[in-house]
This record gives C-alpha cells, structure tokens and sequence, in this order.
C-alpha cells in the first residue's frame, strides 16, 4: 500500500482528502490536527502502522505493519447537521463493514454494540467515534476504523479483552487490504446520506450481537446490569429489560457489554 494505489483505489468515491502515513501515531489524532486545521469534506487518513492506536475507554489498539487496515475519516458538513442522530454516528462504520461483507463476502458479521464488529462471536473490527466540541456546538466528527484483516493482526490472548479473529481466517483465503477499504467507504458514504432514516435503525438493531439474549452490562465506575438485549431506541441507545421488568436505556461510550453465557463458561 502506498499514497498512489490508495488514490487509485478509492476513486470515484467522493473523499476530499486521501492521505497514506507508513507509520503514524494514531489517525485519529492526524484527522483530529486536519479538523482543527479547518479541512472540510469527507477526509480519510489510513496508516499501514500506528505506534500510538487508541481503543474506546482508553484501551491500546495494536497494528503491525502490512497486517490490517487502520483509519479515520472526518465526517463531512452533513453530519455535523444530523448532530440530532449523533448517537447514530456510533452505528455508522460498524453497519457499513456489516453491509461490505455481506454483500462482497456473504458473510454475517454481527454488532457488539455499539460498534465492535463480530465475525463468530469473535472481534476482527473495532471503531473509535470521537466528537469534538467548541463550547456547545460541535466542531467535527471522526471515525476512527481498524480491521484485522491478516493473521498477524490478530493481538496475542493477553493483550484482549474479548475474543478476536481477523477477515482472513474467517474467509480462509487472502483479501487484499485495498478492496476492503474501498468496500466499506462505498458504504459508509451511502450510509451517511441515510444516517436520519428509519431503514438505518433497523438495520443496525438487526445486526446487534446477543439480541433477544441475556447480557451483562459494567459502567465505568463498576456498575453492572443484567438483563435481556430488546435492540436500540431511534438515537441509538441499547434496550436492556432488567430483571424487574422496567426497561433501561444505555448511552454508548461507557458500557461493556457480554453475554452472560460467556460469564458462566469461564
Ligand atoms: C475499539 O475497539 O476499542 C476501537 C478501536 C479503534 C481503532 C482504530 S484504528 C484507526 C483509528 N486510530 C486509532 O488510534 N484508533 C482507531
């Protein structure tokens, strides 16, 4: 992958930005700087390297070289707009890697809400939102996207907190890292024009991970929730009927959530 096939292969797709890092320290933070720097449009950052890659909560996220795909995009004016549904922008990669493997794989990737993406109950994809803020009105949105896609990507068990694979084992052949990406921008770019509809909630509650099933849910500060995963509400935010019938809404960003099964096994 370098600066000219990564033009050549995202052609046609609308970006106003296209930059290739060897190594960086998280795009996140690049796109962040291009933000800040008054960049406009839909702007994406892919680095073949982070030293620096960040997961939600804090968390480290690894990726060696030639291994995975690691980018960020700056999401255009229109989202800004939409910032009633900004809930809705942490389903928005996830759906569109579901909606890229499906069709281009025929694969069935689920939702571990609100953005992890599962292939076999195992994490190959994992998304970092990140608003930035000025006061009371939002600056920008960046979506932060890393795929495993080869083995190598795959960190080691004691680096994890949940179970992870990667798009070629669970394919059993080579992909090549430019085709996916080209995949799942196709996607997200039609995705973002639909972000406000009905068809968009269904589609994200419909892939979520667990549904119908009993999961435990930790806050931050150790609360713990078990109940049984109803969907989402029309912003996004995960349906949990507790154990004394009332149903509960959670916000995304704080939560981890695991079937309770997985609790039970261990
Ligand atoms: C998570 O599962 O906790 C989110 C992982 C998000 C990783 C991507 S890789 C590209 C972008 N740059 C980062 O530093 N993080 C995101």
């Amino acid at each position: 992958m370098d600066q000219k096939s990564l033009e050549s292969s995202l052609q046609g797709l609308g970006l106003s930005k296209i930059v290739y890092f060897d190594s960086a320290g998280s795009t996140n933070d690049i796109v962040a700087d291009w933000a800040r720097a008054g960049e406009e449009g839909l702007c994406l950052a892919v680095a073949d390297e982070q030293r620096k890659g960040r997961g939600r909560s804090g968390r480290r996220w690894i990726t060696p070289p030639g291994s995975a795909l690691a980018f960020s995009l700056l999401l255009p004016e229109i989202s800004l707009s939409s910032s009633g549904h900004l809930g809705r922008v942490a389903g928005l990669a996830s759906l569109a890697v579901c909606h890229a493997l499906e069709k281009h794989y025929s694969l069935s990737p689920k939702i571990k809400w609100p953005n992890d993406v599962l292939l076999d109950g195992r994490k190959f994809c994992g998304v970092l939102p990140e608003a930035h803020w000025s006061g009371e009105s939002l600056q920008a949105l960046i979506l932060g996207i890393g795929i495993n896609i080869a083995p190598t990507s795959v960190p080691q068990k004691k680096y994890l907190n949940f179970p992870a694979t990667c798009l070629e084992d669970s394919l059993g052949k080579p992909v090549k890292r430019l085709r996916v990406l080209r995949q799942v921008l196709k996607e997200l770019s039609a995705l973002i024009d639909r972000l406000q509809s009905d068809a968009f909630a269904q589609a994200w509650e419909s892939r979520l991970a667990f549904l119908g099933q009993d999961v435990l849910l930790s806050d931050r500060v150790g609360n713990s929730f078990q109940g049984r995963l109803l969907g989402l509400n029309p912003e996004g935010q995960l349906r949990l009927r507790l154990a004394d019938n009332q149903t509960r809404l959670f916000q995304s960003g704080e939560i981890r959530l695991r079937p309770v099964i997985d609790r039970q096994d261990k």
